[in-house]
């Protein structure tokens, strides 16, 4: 493969001449240092070249070498617990994270343990005719994850000899098939192309909720497996905070954490909270079902540029073997940045505020990758990739490029708000503003597995609190006195969902986390708060006399903190008191 030589090195671009041949997205090792590259733009025999490691002292006359090869991801057992860069180098510690640099300039690491053993049981026999993305085996990776051993796409053949179950490594040979009358082997590990989306079968709709755990989130804009979301917001409004509670309390099978851009310690601190926290769903360590990339804004800004397909990338693998997994990523506007630095070395055209005139085409091949799909293979099984995403919109401005772009591309929008940060409500979602494209889709598995009304619920504190919004409008106008009773129990009502429902402290031990079915139980006392309370003023009783009465309304407000998910129970109780206090009251008519 012919060589080339350095002619101009610009921070993390470097260009290099004698490169006919080469091809787009080419892998290339440049200069002494033999550091990592990715050729993005060809001229004639130059090559614009886009370095993952720091340039610093590299010259022009060195030499720049091809590899033939895509940039591509180690992918099989042993990703799970562990913390990679943006090109998937695994980082040993949280200690990595504070030094710089990371790992040393040039070194080629292996993602994945070459000595580690693995148990692996085949399913596969000698004589079987196996194709793209079948099962071979299963390794029982953590206690939460068991591994399932895929054909690599766009292999197909018969098998010709097959290993005993037993331990290996993810390098040693596991089976050998003749693939149009070659040998071909197989092993635990496979390779992928981060920029290439893997294959499937069958895209579907997204109709099961991925539960979060997270009222507003489940509720109110609920999201879907194989769904996308943004999360915009100002500086300090909730953001990581919101993605750290997907990523520990959702449904989801596998998750991954694209930790893209953003400040170490902000990265030291979800490294260093995760390992301690246990799955709700199953109470087992939620590093088993985990992987952290991380790449931070001290770290070379081309890897943060790759960072974001080698963490999808590993999510379809994961959704081909049959789980829901969920990609979230912080932030895609630092991403966007890296796009951008990039694209202004290349002396590239600026659009819109200088991000390159491909932004929005990357942002939606990025999101077009989540998906709920029937996989290849055999035996048939569905996945999905979710993906959320933060968003930091300078100065919290939601119309500048990055985040009106996105808003094109996900179907969950999740804005953060200041105002309601500042006010100390918690998660500062904007009730006004987020939409979901997913309720009527779950709808049914809501009415299915924990209320039958839980839609009717939804769209009356929906209404109430846009209704609350007009009325405060008015307020402003002409002020309180000038609103009718009825009014009046509307602002009532809605403090009571915005207590009670929507604000979650994510670092109570009980709030933190509400199963549908308790979610619901809060819903459904509010519900019958509007519904009675309202019937009371129609008849004549004022909200000031309501609100001394209905003394019970502070617990309602409490249970999200008090009542397990476990204690479901507890609620008839307050149910039951609720009602005598308004039979109490209605005597007062
Ligand atoms: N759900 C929540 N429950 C309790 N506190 C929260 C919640 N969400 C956010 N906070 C508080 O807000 C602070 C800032 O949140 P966070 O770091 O997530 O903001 P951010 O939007 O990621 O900020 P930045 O723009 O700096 O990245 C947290 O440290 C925490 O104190
Ligand atoms: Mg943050």
């Amino acid at each position: 493969m012919n060589e080339g030589k350095i002619v101009r090195v610009n921070g993390p671009l470097v260009v290099a001449e004698g490169m006919q041949n080469a091809l787009m997205y080419e892998v290339v090792e440049v200069g002494e240092y033999r550091l990592i590259g990715e050729i993005t733009r060809i001229e004639k025999d130059r090559a614009y070249i886009q370095v993952y490691e720091d340039t610093s002292g590299i010259k022009p006359g060195e030499m720049v070498y091809r590899t033939g090869s895509p940039l591509s991801i180690e992918l099989g057992p042993g990703l799970l617990g562990r913390i990679f860069d943006g090109l998937e180098r695994p980082l040993d510690g949280i200690l990595e994270l504070s030094k710089s640099p990371f790992i040393k300039r040039g070194v080629k690491v292996n993602s994945l343990d070459r000595h580690k053993k693995w148990y692996y049981k085949p399913i596969v026999k000698k004589g079987d005719t196996i194709e793209d993305n079948d099962i071979l085996g299963t390794v029982q990776e953590t206690e939460l994850i068991e591994h399932k051993i895929l054909v690599p796409p766009s292999v197909k053949g018969k098998i010709i000899d097959t290993v005993e179950e037993g331990n290996y490594t993810v390098d040693e040979p596991i089976a050998t098939i003749d693939m149009n009358g070659d040998r071909k082997e197989l092993y635990l590990m496979q390779k992928w192309p981060v920029r290439i989306p893997r294959p499937y079968s069958e895209k579907l709709e997204p109709t099961e909720p991925l539960l979060t755990g997270v009222r507003v989130t489940d509720t109110i804009f609920p999201m879907a497996k194989g769904g996308t979301a943004a999360i915009p917001g100002p500086f300090g409004s909730g953001k990581t905070v919101t993605l750290q509670s997907l990523s520990k309390w959702s449904e989801a099978k596998i998750v991954i954490y694209i930790g893209c851009g953003e400040r170490g310690n902000e990265m030291t601190d979800t490294l260093t909270s995760f390992p301690k926290l246990k799955d709700p769903w199953t109470g087992k360590p939620l590093l088993e079902r985990t992987i952290l990339i991380a790449n931070t804004s001290n770290m070379p800004v081309a890897a943060r540029e790759a960072s974001i397909y080698v963490g999808i990338t590993m999510a379809e693998y994961f959704r081909d073997q049959g789980y829901d997994t969920l990609l979230v990523a912080d932030s895609t506007s630092r991403w966007a940045e890296a796009l951008r630095d990039l694209g202004g070395r290349m002396e590239e055209m600026p659009a819109e505020e200088g991000y390159p005139s491909y932004l929005a085409s990357r942002l939606a091949e990025y999101y077009e990758r989540a998906g709920r799909v029937r996989t290849l293979g055999k035996p048939p099984r569905y996945g999905s990739v979710t993906v959320a995403s933060a968003v930091s919109p300078p100065g919290g401005d939601f119309t500048e490029p990055v985040t009106s772009t996105t808003l094109r591309f996900v179907r969950v929008f999740w804005p953060l708000d200041s105002s309601l940060a500042q006010a100390r409500h918690y998660p500062a979602i904007n009730w006004l503003q987020g939409y979901s494209a997913y309720v009527e889709l779950v709808a049914d598995w809501w009415s299915k597995n924990a209320d039958p009304k839980w839609k009717e619920y939804r769209e009356y504190m929906v209404k109430t609190l846009q209704r609350e919004d007009e009325l405060r409008q008015i307020v402003r106008l002409v002020g309180p006195e000038s609103l009718a009773e009825k009014d009046k129990l509307v602002l009532d009502v809605a403090r009571l969902i915005k207590e009670a429902f929507l604000k979650q402290n994510a670092y109570d031990d009980i709030d933190a986390f509400s199963t549908p079915q308790k979610q619901v139980r809060i819903m459904k006392l509010i519900s019958l708060y509007g519904q009675k309370s309202q019937e009371l003023v129609e008849k004549g009783i004022s909200v000031k006399r309501m609100n001394e009465k209905i003394t019970i309304v502070t617990d309602i407000i409490r249970s999200k903190a008090t009542i397990k998910n476990d204690e479901l129970e507890k609620y008839d109780e307050l149910e039951k008191i609720l009602l005598k206090q308004f039979e109490e009251l209605s005597k007062e008519v």
